[in-house]
């Protein structure tokens, strides 16, 4: 296995391009995929977006370590891979979306990891164009293109 920290270097790398895949107007409307457990509250507790307390925030996800909402009772595989250098960005998210439990197993090499999201969404890339709105670390875009050069694809 790469080591987490390589690739999720090469991803935030790309997640320029990733982004403009999705339609953030489009995002909004499938949250409601998303509410049932997710809220999106601003660091000021304005609620952007009404939902559940069964996940954590997903304000500001996009550029955040994995599993480091304060006061969420995450499992451990998450805050495993959060400590391990995980930090979500349009790919990884992509990838987390429709199989959370598949993307712990395979991001911390371990077969027995577990999520505590037991749901999976197939369509996820409006959802993050929408969940970016909301994040301050989206890489520049000089910074991506940049690095999408040195990357070999
Ligand atoms: C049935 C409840 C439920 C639904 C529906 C759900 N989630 Fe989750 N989600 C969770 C839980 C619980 C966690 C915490 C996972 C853990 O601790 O392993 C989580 C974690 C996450 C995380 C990681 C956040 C972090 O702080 O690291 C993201 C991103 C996420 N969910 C996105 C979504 C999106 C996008 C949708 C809609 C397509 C969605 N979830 C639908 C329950 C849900």
């Amino acid at each position: 296995m790469k080591t987490i920290l390589s690739s999720a270097a090469m991803i935030i790398a790309l997640s320029g391009t990733a982004f403009a895949e999705g339609d953030a107007t489009k995002g909004e409307k499938d949250f409601k995929k998303c509410k049932s457990c997710h809220a999106i509250v601003d660091d000021a507790g304005e609620v952007i977006f009404k939902g559940g307390k069964t996940g954590p925030n997903l304000y500001g996800v996009v550029g955040r370590q994995a599993g480091t909402v304060e006061g969420f009772k995450y499992g451990n595989s998450i805050v495993d891979a959060g400590a391990a250098g995980l930090v979500w960005d349009a790919d990884n998210l992509a990838t987390y979306i429709k199989d959370p439990k598949g993307f712990l197993k395979e991001t911390t090499g371990d077969s027995k990891a577990k999520s505590k999201m037991t749901f999976k969404w197939g369509k996820p890339e409006n959802i993050i164009a929408y969940l970016a709105t909301f994040s301050a670390e989206m890489p520049a875009e000089g910074e991506a293109a940049e690095a999408e050069s040195a990357t070999t694809n």
